[in-house]
């Protein structure tokens, strides 16, 4: 029988556009349907590429990076784990490298969850979340020699149309308490150095790494960037965004919000340091990049057999 009013079948999820996604040569890249981009290297499961839907890339990556798997990557979000900076004497972490070596071990790509798996808060906004897995018999005989424990790190980066959300979490899976340190190494593109200013560290204290670690308190609302900056800021409230603003029109560029981060390393090396780094380039290339970088460094998480810690952090561009 023909009905006038006969109603037209109902598709089962077939019509919502999915986001595409796609692993080749050791690096992962995901698109939104409405056009947002990201990518993820394997190597280090350093973030080297997110693009909003008008193309616009908003991480700095180093014209001399290395992504071949030879050396850290220099750009993007290289995530440091388990020591921040030159290892500490007689610790744990003694024999690593420098920032640990999550940033030069290669990871696994563990798979995605689209906004229809992602609950509720996500449904029909078309994000999609990438986790990376990295546990001791991924590291290098050397790595697991130098740092004895039993650990499983789980990187998720969820790209929004809104935001780039990278977290970590960190598993003991031995039968010893281990301490680490944790930092989303966060090198964000801008356009001139010069016209940056980063709020909301006001009266915050921060080691800074340009004075010996000379601990001082912050006395502006606005920080200039206008020579070599190395500063570890302290203590800070992870709910209150740290914003990268323009000074020409006092509007933020970058706002990150963190949690269990409670300690932002603001770093840009400046004319001299620019030069000095076999893997930074052009040597002007300073002027167009600004590390801010999520972290718990100041101190020690320590992390009792069996356990998992979580940390992560979330950046707002202006769209
Ligand atoms: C920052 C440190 O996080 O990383 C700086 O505070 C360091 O001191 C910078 O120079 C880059 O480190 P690397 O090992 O990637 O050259």
């Amino acid at each position: 029988m023909d009905r006038s009013n006969k109603p037209s079948a109902i598709g089962v999820g077939a019509s919502v556009p999915q986001p595409t996604i796609s692993l080749r040569d050791n690096t992962v890249e995901a698109t939104l349907p409405s056009g947002e981009s990201v990518t993820i290297h394997l190597y280090g499961a350093t973030v080297t590429s997110w693009k909003l839907a008008n193309g616009k890339e908003q991480l700095f990556v180093s014209e001399k990076a290395h992504l071949d798997g030879s050396k850290p990557i220099r750009g993007g979000i290289p995530v440091v784990f388990p020591v921040f900076g030159p290892p500490p004497q007689n610790h744990a972490t003694s024999s690593l490298p420098q920032h640990g070596f999550a940033r030069n071990s290669t990871w696994e790509f563990l798979g995605k969850s689209s906004s229809e798996s992602l609950g509720k808060d996500r449904s029909g906004d078309g994000s999609v979340k990438l986790d990376f897995g990295l546990s001791r018999p991924m590291l290098t005989e050397y790595f697991q020699k130098a740092w004895p424990y039993d650990f499983g790190l789980v990187y998720s980066v969820t790209l929004t149309k809104e935001s780039l959300e990278t977290s970590l979490q960190v598993q003991n899976k031995g039968s010893q308490n281990f301490d680490f340190q944790v930092l989303m190494h966060t090198y964000l593109k801008i356009d001139d150095i010069s016209d940056i200013r980063v709020k909301n560290l006001e009266s915050k204290t921060y080691a800074d790494k340009t004075q010996n670690a000379a601990v001082i308190t912050e006395t502006s609302p606005a920080v200039e960037i206008n020579k070599e900056t190395d500063r570890v800021y302290q203590s800070l409230d992870p709910k209150v965004p740290i914003i990268v603003s323009s000074a020409s029109d006092d509007k933020p560029i970058f706002s990150i919000t963190r949690e269990g981060l409670n300690d932002v390393v603001v770093w840009n090396p400046w004319i001299e340091k620019a030069k000095g780094m076999a893997d930074f380039g052009p040597d002007e290339a300073y002027k167009n990049m600004i590390c801010v970088e999520a972290g718990s460094v100041a101190g020690w998480q320590t992390l009792e057999a069996g356990d998992f810690w979580e940390g992560g952090q979330s950046i707002r561009p202006r769209l």
